[in-house]
């Protein structure tokens, strides 16, 4: 069976009692933790260009708090104050395969809900204040030591502290539950959970595996967009039936009923709905990410590496996710679709399934490597020659 990082807990009780319920603690989550990134190396991607990091720095005696977005430069790193400050870099899973594998270890959550592996690095003192996330997350010590305090919920209306570029809140009581992460531990903390992690000592490197849940706000105007796009400017508004009113400003009922309705037909769309939710999660979080790598492959380039390994890996980054229905499966990998019948239905599953597939394990080769090839064309897939 696949080990999962719950401590002795299954992932079913884990969703039943705790996933958007309550916070956990789970002590030793990680016996073995084998860091995917040195603290140097951290710093060196913060330095990247199209790397999203952040440096935040609390001065104590000015009782001031300064944020700075990178790339970062060794000057930056070179002038940082002794204590109090800590960098953060997101989506360290695009970039580093051993990040990429770490967050798998939490595929008991649906892919789609899956947004980054954030990784910070802090001084003593440093942290990010108290807040809360509209999101899970996981909080995984991975170096040295973290105080997190943990409160109660907030939200938008919760008051915050006033004139401070980071999010901090008003009401937070320093003497909150609060535990000491050691490293291998791991804290799990449902959306709007106030929490404020402080480093104990150098040397503080903790992982944020973080979740994505779109907004209302977002639903409805991605999906809307979707919709507008494809009516015609001749669908509008119509009133054969009208009838003389008593008074030409009223908005009569018969007006109203008609509005409603064609909000309705417009919205009453289970199949755009669909395809629209699986391109929309699925699209890259940064979107330089897929730019068209120029990986020309043709179907003799997958034959000759079918023969020599023929395993095909996932892009860091990339985004996989498929709709099942009773005639097809809907394939949906960095924003695009690709429709998939009996031949290849299997094939896109198991590439949503896992990070690697062996193409000698292809039922029908010609339609699968037609899929493979228009994969590894858009970047979401890459021949690996080392195994
Ligand atoms: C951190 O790693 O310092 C911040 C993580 C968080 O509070 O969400
Ligand atoms: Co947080």
């Amino acid at each position: 069976m696949k080990k999962i990082p719950l401590g002795g807990l299954s992932a079913e009780s884990f969703l039943l009692e705790y996933w958007q319920k309550k916070p956990l603690l789970i002590r030793q989550a990680f016996p073995d933790l084998n860091a995917p990134i040195a603290a140097d190396e951290l710093a060196g991607l913060a330095c990247e260009e199209g790397v999203e990091s952040r440096l935040i720095i609390h001065d104590q005696n000015a009782s001031t708090w300064d944020i700075q977005h990178g790339p970062f430069d060794d000057e930056t790193f070179s002038s940082l104050p002794e204590s109090h400050w800590t960098l953060l870099v997101q989506a360290v899973d695009h970039w580093v395969p051993q990040a990429a594998d770490f967050i798998r270890q939490f595929d008991f959550i649906p892919n789609w809900r899956i947004d980054d592996l954030m990784i910070s690095y802090a001084n003593d003192g440093g942290g990010v204040g108290p807040h809360y996330d509209n999101y899970d997350v996981f909080l995984i010590q991975a170096e040295g030591q973290r105080r997190w305090e943990v409160g109660g919920i907030f939200d938008q209306d919760s008051p915050r502290q006033p004139d401070v570029p980071v999010m901090l809140l008003e009401q937070w009581q320093s003497g909150e539950p609060s535990w000491i992460l050691e490293p291998g531990d791991m804290l799990y903390l449902p959306p709007q959970v106030g929490h404020n992690g402080v480093a104990i000592g150098d040397g503080c490197m903790t992982y944020s595996v973080g979740f994505r849940a779109p907004s209302f706000a977002e639903l409805l105007t991605g999906f809307s967009d979707t919709i507008s796009d494809q009516l015609s400017s001749e669908e509008r508004y119509a009133d054969p039936d009208l009838v003389l009113q008593n008074n030409p400003g009223e908005i009569t009922p018969q007006a109203l009923d008609k509005i409603k309705s064609i909000i309705q037909q417009c919205y009453e769309k289970p199949e755009l709905i669909d395809s629209w939710f699986g391109k929309l999660v699925t699209e890259s979080k940064y979107s330089n990410d897929h730019a068209p790598t120029g990986l020309q492959c043709s179907i003799d380039d997958l034959i000759k590496h079918k023969a020599e390994g023929g395993i095909v890996v996932r892009s860091e980054g990339s985004r996989f996710a498929f709709i099942k229905d009773s005639e097809l499966t809907r394939l949906f990998v960095d924003g695009e679709v690709f429709e998939c019948g009996v031949e290849t239905s299997l094939l896109a599953e198991a590439l949503c399934a896992r990070a690697e597939f062996d193409l000698n394990n292809l039922q029908n080769v010609f339609a699968g490597f037609e899929l493979i090839s228009l994969l590894i064309e858009q970047g979401s897939l890459y021949p690996d020659f080392s195994k």
